[in-house]
């Protein structure tokens, strides 16, 4: 970790662009050649634990694990700390794509479809898996959610709990492969995730959605989400389908 004073974070960030944040909280900030700064404030709860190991180094962590299972996530390549300014930056490249809460309530397309995906014709819907490699703008948002569901599953058959999953937290590259963002509040655990952790994990994301997005209004859109998740992690929806009230 490099230790910066007030000059150097000055200097660190100059000519950036900022994606999340204020001109005088700034939270994720962009460099002309493409790497993200994503500054880390220390908490004020005395005894948080970013105290004793910062959140920062989780991240870092967390990033080197989750690539060991296969799962794209952002490559930490520093990590700064400035006292006077009380904050963390992690820096890493950008991921090459959007964020899935821009495409997925993007409104002109087909989420309002609510009977499900439209095919282009048969033969194109039996050849589309979720792992093969495709175009994401060929997929309308219900498409989206729905191979999104199924990520999610593999995430949970990997033992991976991401505490913080929502939309916002999310990219998608243009050859369809998602990564995750903000990894410090990820767990991993050696054995998939029993059905409680699932739900408790798929409870709050629900929730976060129709809150914050709107999603999920349709009760097909929980449906299919929930079915698709159900398929690829070979649970029976009765299993989880406490979660349809939530
Ligand atoms: N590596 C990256 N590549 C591309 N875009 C990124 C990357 N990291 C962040 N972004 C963009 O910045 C947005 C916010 O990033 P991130 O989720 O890391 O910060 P945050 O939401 O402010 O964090 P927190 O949830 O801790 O407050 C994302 O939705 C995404 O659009
Ligand atoms: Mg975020």
């Amino acid at each position: 970790m490099k230790k910066l004073t007030l000059q150097q974070f000055n200097e660190l960030i100059k000519d950036t662009k900022t994606i999340k944040g204020t001109p005088n909280w700034p939270k994720v900030l962009l460099t002309p050649d493409h790497l993200v700064l994503k500054l880390i404030y220390k908490r004020k709860k005395l005894f948080s634990t970013s105290f004793v190991y910062p959140y920062a180094y989780r991240f870092a962590r967390q990033s080197k694990k989750l690539q060991a299972k296969g799962v794209v996530a952002p490559v930490v390549k520093d990590i700064y700390h400035c006292p006077e300014k009380n904050c963390h930056i992690v820096t890493y490249p950008l991921i090459d794509g959007e964020s899935l809460d821009k495409l997925i309530m993007d409104p002109t397309p087909v989420l309002s479809e609510a009977e499900g995906v439209k095919p282009r014709d048969d033969n194109d819907k039996k050849s589309r898996d979720y792992n093969d490699k495709e175009s994401r703008d060929n997929l309308s948002p219900l498409d989206l959610l729905i191979k999104f569901a199924r990520f999610v599953a593999e995430l949970h058959d990997k033992g991976i709990f991401f505490w913080d999953l929502h939309l916002g937290n999310i990219m998608i590259t243009p050859e369809c492969k998602f990564a995750l963002l903000d990894i410090t509040s990820v767990k991993i655990y050696r054995n998939p995730l029993s059905i409680k952790k699932r739900a408790r994990n798929l409870a709050r994301f629900i929730r976060i959605e129709k809150k914050n997005n709107n999603l999920f209004q349709d009760e097909r859109q929980l449906e299919k989400f929930i079915a698709n998740y159900c398929r690829i992690a070979n649970i029976i929806e009765e299993e989880i389908s406490i979660l349809k009230n939530r």
